[in-house]
């Protein structure tokens, strides 16, 4: 394993791509934004939480439709998401289940509307083989000064 980190997002609004993107240039990592096919969500909120909800109940996560590198080529890993009724969003438990034997490290960010809830407990709970360590949430009204802040914790991170 070498010291290469890695970040991947998927958002569904946009958000945490904004915050994404904030990371990348704080922290000069390669970026992947996660997608899944065009019809697999509702453009309105409440249809596609009603989606997510279906698609957990069911146990079928939404197929991602990125080719990803191997991810046994990078040490840390950095995980974005929306927070969806307090956890982590059915694209990201797609990414997460993923990871398979995958032995790094993941760090979760995420992005919300005020209300985090238990959501990196629900990321830490999501992990198999790989370490946790504790990331960062920001809030809408946040955003604007993601960089800022996404420069604030990188230093306390490494
Ligand atoms: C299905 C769904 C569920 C959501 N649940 C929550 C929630 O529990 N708490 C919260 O603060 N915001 C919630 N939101 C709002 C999003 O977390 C917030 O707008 C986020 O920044 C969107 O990020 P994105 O643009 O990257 O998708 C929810 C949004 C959606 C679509």
């Amino acid at each position: 394993m070498t010291s290469k980190s890695l970040i991947v997002d998927y958002s569904w609004s946009g958000h945490t791509a904004t915050m994404a993107k904030a990371l990348q240039k704080v922290s000069a990592t390669d970026l992947i934004d996660l997608t899944v096919a065009d019809d697999t969500f509702s453009t309105d909120m409440f249809a596609t939480s009603k989606i997510a909800t279906q698609q957990l109940a069911s146990d079928q996560l939404p197929a991602l439709t990125n080719e990803l590198p191997a991810l046994a080529d990078y040490q840390t890993i950095f995980v974005g998401g929306p927070v969806w009724s307090g956890k982590v969003s059915t694209p990201v438990r797609t990414f997460l289940s993923q990871l398979g034997s995958y032995q790094g490290t993941v760090v979760p960010f995420y992005t919300d509307a005020g209300t985090a809830g238990d959501y990196e407990a629900d990321f830490q709970n999501l992990l198999t083989n790989a370490s946790f360590k504790p990331g960062i949430g920001l809030s809408g009204d946040q955003l604007a000064q993601a960089e800022t802040r996404l420069k604030t914790w990188w230093k306390k991170f490494n």
